[in-house]
């Protein structure tokens, strides 16, 4: 298969990439930053000498760099059976009459309109090549749950929850197949706040963690696993379902998960 995820050079899309490459499967690297795609591609070559890794810089905010990702990719593979749309970020985690002006645009941009930009991009040419899957990347809020700290982020997700809804509906009977995908609660840069706004909040916030958090090398397997899999539009891969939540909280009464720990943090 021939793979596209944006924002993957590093955190749960890297991961996924090198997960897609062990696989036997074909991945464009993309991310805002020229020289990150560069070193992620060679990295990811001398891992994985067999499979095609392609670099093609892409800010998804950016309609025609969307554009430019798509046929770079079908330049070098042919076509593109996966594409998906994992570039994010999250806004400071303080209430919202304290966030800096310029994160409100620069979340909802990246989240909300990157995302609709791709599927923009990528959904009449899947139509034109006769086949195509594309995951939309969920995220807190995607449900409906509330959290102080969360308004824009949370808001994003929830819309992005709604519009993958709407474009299942819309491709129904066609083609293009329209998936959710969810990591759950993963350890990456975009969930560790940078040490100047850890407080006593951060200390709260990692024993919730602790039960509920994941690294990228658990969670990217089994996304991986099941997007290789979805059949039909509408299906989702989530990894943190409302059972896993259960069992991990009945298993936390008998043994305590550190996540923070290995990482130094
Ligand atoms: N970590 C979690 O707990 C968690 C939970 C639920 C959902 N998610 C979702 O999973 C996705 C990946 O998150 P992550 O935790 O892996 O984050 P991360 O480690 O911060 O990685 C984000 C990636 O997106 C890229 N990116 C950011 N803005 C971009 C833009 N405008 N255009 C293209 N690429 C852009 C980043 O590279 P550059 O900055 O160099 O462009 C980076 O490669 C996000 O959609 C996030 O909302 C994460």
């Amino acid at each position: 298969m021939n793979i596209v995820i944006t924002g993957s050079t590093k955190g749960i899309g890297l991961g996924m990439a090198r997960e897609f490459l062990q696989r036997g499967h074909d991945v464009v690297i993309s991310s805002r930053r020229p020289d990150a795609v560069e070193r992620v591609v060679a990295e990811l070559k001398a891992t994985a000498p067999a499979r095609r890794v392609v670099g093609c810089a892409c800010d998804v905010t950016d309609y025609g760099q969307v554009e430019t990702l798509w046929d770079k990719t079908v330049e070098s593979f042919g076509s593109v059976d996966i594409w998906i749309n994992n570039a994010g970020r999250d806004a400071t985690k303080v209430p919202f009459f304290m966030l800096p002006r310029e994160e409100i645009p620069e979340t909802v941009n990246t989240n909300m309109i990157g995302m609709m930009y791709c599927n923009h991009v990528a959904i009449p040419r899947m139509y034109k090549q006769g086949h195509g899957t594309i995951f939309n990347m969920e995220g807190f809020g995607s449900n409906g749950q509330i959290r102080v700290g969360a308004a824009v982020y949370g808001s994003t997700k929830y819309g992005l929850r709604y519009f993958t809804d709407c474009m299942a509906l819309e491709l129904k009977g066609t083609p293009v197949k329209m998936c959710y995908l969810s990591p759950g609660i993963v350890i990456t840069d975009m969930l560790i706040p940078p040490p100047e706004q850890r407080g006593r909040g951060w200390e709260e916030a990692k024993k919730t963690l602790n039960l509920l958090a994941d690294d990228v090398e658990t969670v990217t397997p089994y996304l991986v696993e099941g997007i290789l899999k979805v059949q039909k539009s509408g299906d989702a891969v989530r990894w943190l379902t409302p059972k896993r939540i259960r069992q991990r909280k009945l298993r936390y009464l008998f043994k305590k998960r550190d996540v923070f720990t290995p990482h130094g943090l």
